[in-house]
Formats: structure tokens, sequence, C-alpha cells
């Protein structure tokens, strides 16, 4: 792979050079540039100059980089990535690390180094399949001491709304979780119950007015289709179609309007996670406005959804039998849905897009769709697999940046540190080939299990380096130095 990047270290050797002072810059500074330069709302000829702290300090256009490039400034490092497009770190909302208690299937060192490889300088770490899960504060405590250390990336915490405890959110939420979530059907986890009605009324009451988000699984429970048939008679369940007629789009629908009918009691965010079934986005549509109607001020009328790149690249047709690397839920469907998705994410009506990075060990996969563990590992391509579809739909840059960053770090109400090309943001940066493709192979891989339904497919786009904080972390597909994440809780916890 050519490196096109041009580094140069101006350190014109005049002690105590007065210009610096003349232009406010303190040593240590880094100036990025790019003939694309790409915000969630446009693309232009220009730089990003980034102070001694790792802040992004101004967003300049190329005549006011050249005007900074003929001045002679101390120690000024720039770094020109060409026609490599400079865009702000992938922030992704919705990843299942496991650690600790299920580290076999995942952990911080190898799901962090993952992101940093794919360009993802934020992830938020989901409240189950780790044991303990993020359901109390002396197990986030747990939590956040096995990931200190370790993190490559930066990364937050969703915590967990489960039967019995109300009484622990209010302390999850003043030790910093970005929010919690909920399951409205079987999580396949028995430490993480699903919740009812009840424990849903009680959850709400106590978040009201904490300005936190509730996020859904958004499947409801029914007479659960899947476990019901063994035996002969019994559809295959080494068919993709067996599975997938036993979640049918009614599932997600049904949890919809459920959740839907809680609104008009609560000021909380509600967060619908990897919508799958197109049908859920006008539900929603008129639940927000029904909100906004009654006043509530707060983004997008407090009712959000995200869906996940395997609803965007993956289709039920295509899927053969036998392959559980393909199994997750909701389920994948059918080519018309995934076309309708993206005419929502034309139109602006989903939110953000995450991977749900939910891996598992290969003995749980296996051939038979019924009883596989559900979940896709994807964490490390969330770029250029959504930029693999977007561009062939014409999209641009600035799309992806809406989807996988800044809205994800709205979500998670990290929108004033994360997700944007913006100065007082941290200057957490990629360069990314927009044009340039690779083979998913277990080699190029660095989470834990390489199980992929994307393996040995050619993906459009290549995250060429990682920037967290103004830190060199991942170049020439190689991680630079140790761990140098943080993980976003609150001060003092
Ligand atoms: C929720 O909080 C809002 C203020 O943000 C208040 O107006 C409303 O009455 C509260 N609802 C309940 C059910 O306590
Ligand atoms: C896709 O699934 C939907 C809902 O299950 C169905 O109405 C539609 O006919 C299907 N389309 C195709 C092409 O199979
Ligand atoms: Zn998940």
């Amino acid at each position: 792979m050519a490196l096109r990047f041009t580094i140069f270290l101006l350190t014109i050797a005049t002690a105590n050079c007065r210009i610096i002072d003349h232009i406010h810059q303190p040593l240590g500074k880094q100036l990025f540039l790019s003939r694309r330069v790409v915000t969630d709302s446009s693309e232009f000829d220009g730089g990003v100059l980034v102070n001694d702290k790792g802040k992004i300090e101004a967003v300049l256009k190329r005549d006011v980089v050249n005007s900074i490039l003929t001045q002679q400034l101390d120690n000024l490092k720039v770094i020109d990535g060409g026609n490599l497009a400079l865009m702000a770190g992938v922030v992704d909302s919705h990843v299942h690390v496991n650690e600790p208690g299920r580290s076999s299937w995942e952990g911080y060192v190898t799901a962090t180094q993952a992101a940093a490889a794919g360009g993802v300088t934020t992830i938020i770490d989901m409240p189950l399949n780790s044991i303990p899960p993020t359901i109390t504060l002396q197990n986030l405590k747990t939590k956040a001491a096995s990931a200190k250390e370790e993190i490559f990336v930066d990364v937050g915490f969703w915590g967990g709304v489960v039967p019995g405890n109300q009484r622990d959110l209010t302390d999850l939420i003043k030790a910093g979780v970005v929010g919690f979530k909920c399951f409205l059907t079987d999580s396949g986890i028995s430490e993480f119950p699903m919740v009812t009605r009840n424990d849903l009324a009680e959850a709400f009451a106590v978040l009201n007015g904490s300005g936190t988000v509730l996020a859904f699984h958004a499947e409801l429970s029914q007479n659960d289709k899947s476990t019901a048939c063994s035996g002969p008679g019994c559809p295959d369940p080494i068919l993709y179609d067996t599975y997938l007629a036993s979640r049918p789009d009614e599932m997600e629908i049904n949890a919809v309007s459920f959740v839907a009918s809680f609104l008009p009691q609560t000021d909380v965010h509600v967060h619908i996670v990897h919508v799958s079934a197109e049908g859920v986005i006008p539900i929603l549509e008129q639940a927000r406005n029904e909100r906004i109607k009654a006043g509530y001020k707060g983004w997008r009328g407090g009712v959000t959804a995200e869906t996940c790149n395997h609803y965007l690249s993956l289709s039920s047709e295509m899927i053969p039998p036998g392959h559980s690397e393909y199994k997750c839920s909701p389920p994948v469907r059918n080519i018309t849905n995934k076309m309708k998705l993206w005419e929502y994410i034309n139109d602006k009506r989903l939110d953000l897009v995450a991977s749900d990075h939910s891996p598992s060990v290969a003995e749980l996969k296996g051939s038979n769709f019924m009883t596989a563990w559900g979940g896709i590992s994807s964490v490390q391509f969330d770029l250029p697999l959504f930029w693999t579809e977007a561009k062939a739909r014409g999209h641009s840059l600035s799309m992806a940046s809406h989807y996988l960053s800044a809205g994800p770090a709205r979500l998670a109400g990290l929108q004033d540190k994360k997700g944007s090309i913006r100065p007082g943001l941290d200057a957490d940066l990629i360069f990314f080939d927009p044009d340039a493709s690779f083979i998913v192979t277990p080699q190029v891989i660095r989470y834990k299990n390489k199980i992929s339904p994307y393996m040995y497919r050619v993906l459009t786009g290549k995250v060429m380096r990682t920037y967290l904080r103004g830190q060199l972390i991942y170049a020439d597909d190689e991680l630079i130095d140790g761990p140098k994440g943080k993980m976003l809780l609150n001060e003092g916890f």
C-alpha cells in the first residue's frame, strides 16, 4: 500500500520564535490537511488545527491553511493526507465487549484494537453479555476495572434496566452511563432478563426528568414460534427462512407500539436499537410528532432509532443454508425491506447506524439457525460496510459521517466531545481512502473470534490512519503503541 502522506516538521530554529505568540500558537500543535475535509454536512479543501491537548482548535479552508504555512511556525507538525478524506472518527454506540465473564467471546483489548483499525475512536459498551451485566454501580465498577489499561479507543458504557434494579439506576446515571438498555423479549442471557410492563413503568418513573436515554431491544415476545416446533414435520432449521419466519416483522412493530404507549407519561428519551423491520419507522415518527405537539423540546422529539450495517448490507435471499454467521436478532429480512431502509437513510428518517457487534465463540454458532447464537461481529468494518453500500447509491461521505459519527455521538450525549470536526471537540480523526478496496479475511480481522458474514467479501473504502485525541493510534495496517483510550465516565467515579 503506497503511503501517500507527507509529514514534515517545521522546526525553524529561531529560539523564542515571536510568530508563535503573535498568532497564539503554543508548541505541540498539529495541522491535518486534506483535499477532502468531511464534516457531517459538507466537504471542502482545507485543514484541521489541533492543539497540544488533542482538541480541535480550528477548521480551516485551504486559503487560510496556505497563509499559515507561509509563516515560520516552530514545531507545528503538518500531516498532509493529500486526497485522502479527513473525517471524524466513527462512534459506535452499540458494541458488546463481553468482558469480564465471557472474555472468550470478546474482550476490551481485541474489541478496541478492531475499532482502532476500523477508524472507530469511541465505542459504547452494552450492559450485557459480560458477567456481571452492567445493572448496578458495583457491576459498573467491575467492568471499568477490567477495561482500565486495556482500551485502545475511548469507551463509554450503557447501563441496563432489568426487573428489580430500579433503585440502581440513579447511581448509574451519576457514574456517567450514557443511558440504559432493556429487552422486551428473551435476551438469550440469563443474567439479563426481559422487562414487563410493570417493570418498565417503574423504570420510567425513576428515569423521568433525569435527561437519560432508555434504549429498547424492540421485539415483543410472542408465543415463541422458534422453540415451539422440533422433530419431524417441523421446518428445516438449516434453512435461514425457518429462522426468519420465527421472528416476523410484527414482533418489532408490536414492540415499538408498546414502547410508544409509555411516551405520554414520561419525558425520557427513548431509542430503538437495531431496527430491522422497515415498518417500525412510521410508527416511531407518529410517536415523535405527538410528543413534539405536546411540547417536548429535546433532540428529535426524544424518539430515535438506529439500524445496523447488516440490515443495510445483507438480505435474507442471499443467506446460504447452515451459515449461522448471518444470524442476528431481529433477523436480516428480505431485499424489499433492505431497499426501504436505504430509502429511510436517504431521507434522514433514521438517526444513526451502529454495528451491534455481538461476538461469540465458534462452538455456539454451528449450522442450525434455530439453536445458533445470534450475533454479528463488525465493529472493525463500520465505515467500509456503510460506504460500500452508500457509495454505490451515490451518497456522500458527509452522509457516512452523519450516520456513523455525529448521530451516535448525539445519542450518547457526547456531541460536545466526539463525532464531528468542529472547534472544541476531541481530535478523533481518520484518514480514509474512499476509493480503495480490501478483502475481509481472517488475517485482517482483529476482533477475537474471526467469524463474519462478510468473510472474503470485497469492501469499498479503507481506513488508512486513526488518531485519538490527536495521537496516532493506527497507521499502515498496524496499531501504534499501547492503549491510549479513556473511559467516558464521570470524574470521581
Ligand atoms: C416527568 O417530568 C416532567 C418534567 O420534565 C413532568 O412534567 C412530568 O409530570 C413527569 N412525569 C411523571 C409521570 O412524573
Ligand atoms: C418481503 O417481506 C415482506 C414482509 O414480510 C413481504 O410483504 C414482501 O412481499 C417480501 N418481498 C419479497 C420480494 O419477498
Ligand atoms: Zn446488541
